[in-house]
């Protein structure tokens, strides 16, 4: 299993999100699996926020000589608003009065010494999928958590998912009441189409390998 540069463990665990540290080494040796099997095909990652998770897949594509994409608008999901159990008042642009999560995210790749490894788009994660054209070695989802964001992410990107490439999901919460199940939805159903065979379980992060055609 690769291991975590301590570099980029000390910088994963400074930067501002929400992946615990188990689960983040978790994603971080599913991604080295993938991108060494997989050699020359990217890593993908909806739901960049401040850059924590994209530090895990971009040491990983640095290591396979391959890149990391990470997608979003930057403006945060529904329970990152004002008022909201997850907002951040520091990461409020104080011109506009929205959220703005990409300088921080910019800063957070800088102090990892990562800038080089990883693509950042910033925009609507369906309408990114939608013009994007070659297969994924893995695809990690976790973006909005309303079942219309994570339904819209797995119709996305799951079909972008290379054979033998693996869908991670983030936040898949069996039980209701440990969470929201949107992401448990997304994660049933890939699993259900009969395209994706379980890997592994790490807490809520459950990584999943593309071995039929159907999704
Ligand atoms: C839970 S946070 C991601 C956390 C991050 N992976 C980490 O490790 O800290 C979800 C992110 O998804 C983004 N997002 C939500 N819906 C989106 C969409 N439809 N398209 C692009 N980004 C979206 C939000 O702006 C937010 O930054």
């Amino acid at each position: 299993m690769a291991t975590l540069d301590p570099s980029h463990r000390a910088a994963f665990e400074a930067a501002k999100g929400f992946m615990p540290l188990d689960e983040g080494l978790a994603l971080h040796a599913a991604a080295g699996d993938a991108a060494a099997r997989l050699p020359g095909l990217p890593l993908l990652e909806v739901g960049t926020y401040c850059g924590r998770s994209t530090i895990l897949l971009a040491a990983a594509a640095r290591a396979a000589r391959t890149v990391a994409v990470t997608v979003d608008h930057h403006r945060g999901s529904e329970e990152q608003q004002p008022g909201w159990e997850y907002h951040d008042k520091e990461l409020v642009d104080p011109e506009v009065g929205l959220m703005d999560t990409l300088p921080t995210f910019r800063r957070t790749l800088h102090a990892a010494g990562l800038e080089d490894d990883v693509i950042a788009v910033a925009g609507r994660s369906p309408q990114v999928a939608a013009v994007w054209g070659r297969p994924v070695a893995l695809v990690f989802i976790d973006g909005g958590h309303t079942d219309e964001h994570a339904t819209a992410d797995y119709e996305g990107w799951a079909p972008h998912v290379a054979p033998d490439g693996l869908l991670v999901v983030h936040d898949v919460f069996p039980d209701p009441a440990d969470g929201g199940q949107a992401p448990y939805r997304v994660y049933r159903r890939a699993l259900d189409s009969g395209a994706f065979t379980e890997v592994s379980v790490t807490r809520s992060l459950r990584v999943l390998r593309r071995t039929g055609p159907g999704i």
